[in-house]
C-alpha cells in the first residue's frame, strides 16, 4: 500500500445540507487524515479552471454554475491508498448507481449535485491539491 494524498471537495449541496462533519467522520473512520482544509466560495474562474478537463462536455456550464452556487469545503486527505479509498467512500458519480452506505448514496440528489469530488489518480491528485493549497498549507501528520 502506498501512502498517498488526494483532493476532496464537499460540494455546495452537501455543505447546504450541513453534513460536513458526517463526511469528515467517514474519512477519519476509513483511516484518512485531513492534512489541509478550507471553506471557500469558488469564483467562476476557479471552478472553470478546476474542471477544465471537462470544458467540452455538455454538462460543463451547469457543473460550473453548481460549483459556484454556494461555498465548498476543500480538503487534502492523506492515508494508505488515499485516492482509491476516497473514491470508494464517495461511490459512483451518479448517486442512483452508488453503492449503499457511500457518501453519494446517502447525501447526493443527482448526477450533477453529487455531494463530493475526489481526485481520480496520482497525477490529478497532485495537480488538484496544488490548485488549492500551497506546500506550506499541507500539514505533515
Ligand atoms: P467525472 O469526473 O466523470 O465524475 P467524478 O466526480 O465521479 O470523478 O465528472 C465530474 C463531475 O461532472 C461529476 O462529479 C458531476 C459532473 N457530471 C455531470 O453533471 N453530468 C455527467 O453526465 C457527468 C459524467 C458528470
Amino acid at each position: 500500500m502506498a501512502l498517498e494524498r488526494t483532493l476532496s471537495i464537499i460540494k455546495p449541496d452537501a455543505v447546504a445540507k450541513n453534513v460536513i462533519g458526517e463526511i469528515y467522520t467517514r474519512f477519519e473512520k476509513a483511516g484518512l487524515k485531513i492534512v489541509a482544509a478550507k471553506m471557500k466560495q469558488l469564483t467562476r474562474e476557479e471552478a472553470e479552471g478546476f474542471y477544465a478537463v471537462h470544458r467540452e462536455r455538455p454538462f460543463f456550464g451547469a457543473l460550473v454554475e453548481f460549483m459556484i452556487s454556494g461555498p465548498v469545503m476543500i480538503q487534502a486527505l492523506e492515508g494508505d491508498d488515499a485516492i482509491a479509498r476516497n473514491r470508494e467512500l464517495m461511490g459512483a458519480t451518479n448517486p442512483k448507481d452508488a453503492a449503499p452506505g457511500t457518501i453519494r448514496a446517502d447525501f447526493a440528489d443527482s448526477i450533477d449535485a453529487n455531494a463530493v469530488h475526489g481526485s481520480d489518480g496520482p497525477e490529478t491528485a497532485k495537480n488538484e491539491i496544488a490548485y488549492f493549497f500551497t506546500e506550506a498549507e499541507l500539514a505533515s501528520r
